[in-house]
């Protein structure tokens, strides 16, 4: 039998995970060891055609002060007006969590597996890296925010014409589980299939 047998703790982590805002999440960030499982785990993704249409750039230490100046400064060509504290914001932004992984959607054009499969294939380790964060005792937010659609931050991560950036996953603990969020009802998103006629 596969699996073998039901995990009911880790159904449980998954069943009431949250998101925890960026700017909530603290040291400890995984170390070494528990980030490489993390993302081992999170690349352990569905892939159709065995492309591999994804790839990670991980920040850690004083990786994200450095882009955080890179991110400044393009904040300031943006906004010429921008005040000390907005640009405070942006040199810190990479800071607010010990460690930020940017996933990028890479995609082979013309191929048999359509682009759109290819991108939800990187969809998937945004959401896996969320679950193994959690199921790895971390808190983990998934954003975009203003760079991932900036065209100059693109080129630093060499964004070709069949590349996207799926967003940054934030990882980092939490003081506290943060309250529930109003979500969908799931009696309207979800119904039997009725067959025609
Ligand atoms: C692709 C994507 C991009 C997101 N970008 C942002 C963002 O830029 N800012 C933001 O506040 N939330 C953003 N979110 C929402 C959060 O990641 C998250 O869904 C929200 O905080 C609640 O998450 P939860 O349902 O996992 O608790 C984004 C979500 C997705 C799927």
């Amino acid at each position: 039998m596969y699996p073998d047998r039901p995990l009911s703790e880790a159904f449980e982590r998954i069943s009431s995970r949250r998101s925890v805002k960026a700017m909530d999440l603290q040291e400890p960030g995984p170390d070494t060891e528990a980030l490489n499982s993390i993302l081992d785990s999170a690349l352990r993704v569905p892939d159709h055609g065995k492309l591999g249409p994804w790839r990670l750039v991980v920040f850690q230490h004083e990786d994200r002060a450095d882009f955080g100046h890179l991110l400044a400064a393009r904040w300031q060509v943006l906004n010429p007006d921008a005040n000390e504290a907005q640009i405070r914001f942006e040199q810190n932004r990479f800071m607010r969590a010990p460690t930020v992984i940017a996933v990028i959607s890479e995609r082979q054009a013309g191929h048999k597996i359509p682009e759109w499969e290819q991108i939800l294939s990187a969809g998937a380790v945004c959401q896996n890296l969320l679950v193994a964060a959690s199921l790895a005792g971390f808190a983990a937010q998934w954003l975009t925010e203003w760079y991932t659609y900036d065209e100059y931050i693109q080129s630093l991560f060499k964004i070709g014409d069949h590349e996207d950036i799926a967003g940054f996953v934030y990882l980092g603990s939490a003081n506290k589980k943060p309250d529930e969020r109003a979500r969908p009802d799931n009696q309207t998103r979800i119904q039997r299939w009725q067959q025609p006629g």
